[in-house]
C-alpha cells in the first residue's frame, strides 16, 4: 500500500448521514488494507470533547456566532496539531466528521453572515495554514428530513446534542444553501451527494467516488 496520508472531510447539515457514512467508509477502507482513523469536530481530541459539550448542548442563545466561531477554531487548532497532522505524517487516512466548512456554513451562512467571511478566512489561516482536505464529501438533504432524523436519534441519547437542531428552519435552509454555494466555488475539492436515499445506496456512491479519486480499484 502506498504510504501517503489523506484527509477526507464529511460535511452537511444535521441528520444528513455523516456519522453513519463515515463509519461505513472507514470499514470499507480498512478492508482494502488502508490505515484509516475517524475523527470529528468538535471533539476530536480530549480538550475538544469539553469544547464539544459547550458547543452542542444547552440553549441555542447561550452564545453568539462570534463566540462560537472562536471556540470552533480553538477546537480545530488542537485537532489539526495533535491528531490530524501527526496521523497524516504517519501515512494514515483521516476521515473527519465535519471540519472548517462547517464553521462557514453555520456561523456565516446560517446566521445570515453575522461573522465577516474574511474573519473566518483569517482564522483558518491562523489555525490551519495552507492545509486543506484532499476531498470533502457534502451530504445534501432537505433540512426538514435531516432534522427529523437527527431529533429521533437524539431521543435515544443520554446527552442531548441538539443545540443547533433547536434553531429555526430558516437557519438550516440558509446553511444548506451556503454549503451548496461553497461546493460550487471549489468543485475540485467538494463532491455533493443527494442524501435522501438508503444508507446502502449512499455508501455505494461514496465508495465509487473514493475508488476513482484515489485510484483504489
Ligand atoms: N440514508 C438514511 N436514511 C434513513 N435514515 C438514515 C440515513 N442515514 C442515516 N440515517 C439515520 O438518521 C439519523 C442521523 O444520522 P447520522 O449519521 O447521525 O447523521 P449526521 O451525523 O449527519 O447528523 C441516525 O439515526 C441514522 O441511523
Ligand atoms: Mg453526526
Amino acid at each position: 500500500m502506498e504510504s501517503k496520508g489523506r484527509f477526507i472531510t464529511f460535511e452537511g447539515g444535521e441528520g444528513t448521514g455523516k456519522s453513519t457514512q463515515i463509519k461505513l467508509l472507514s470499514e470499507f477502507l480498512e478492508k482494502k488494507g488502508i490505515d484509516v482513523i475517524t475523527s470529528k469536530e468538535p471533539g476530536g481530541t480530549e480538550v475538544g470533547q469539553d469544547l464539544r459539550r459547550i458547543l452542542v448542548t444547552g440553549d441555542k442563545d447561550k452564545m453568539d456566532a462570534v463566540a462560537e466561531a472562536l471556540l470552533y477554531y480553538a477546537d480545530r487548532r488542537i485537532h489539526v496539531t495533535k491528531k490530524i497532522w501527526p496521523a497524516i505524517e504517519q501515512g494514515q487516512w483521516v476521515l473527519s466528521d465535519r471540519f472548517a466548512d462547517s464553521t462557514v456554513a453555520y456561523q456565516y451562512y446560517g446566521y445570515n453572515k453575522r461573522v465577516p467571511y474574511q474573519t473566518l478566512e483569517n482564522l483558518y489561516k491562523l489555525a490551519v495554514g495552507d492545509f486543506k482536505p484532499d476531498l470533502t464529501i457534502l451530504l445534501d438533504i432537505d433540512p426538514k428530513i435531516g432534522l427529523s432524523r437527527s431529533l429521533a436519534k437524539a431521543g435515544h441519547m443520554a446527552v442531548k446534542e441538539t443545540r443547533h437542531e433547536s434553531r429555526e428552519l430558516e437557519f438550516h435552509n440558509n446553511l444548506r444553501a451556503g454549503y451548496l454555494e461553497m461546493a460550487k466555488k471549489e468543485p475540485d475539492r467538494f463532491v455533493v451527494f443527494a442524501a435522501d436515499k438508503t444508507i446502502e445506496a449512499l455508501h455505494n456512491e461514496i465508495v465509487a467516488c473514493i475508488e476513482e479519486r484515489f485510484n483504489l480499484k
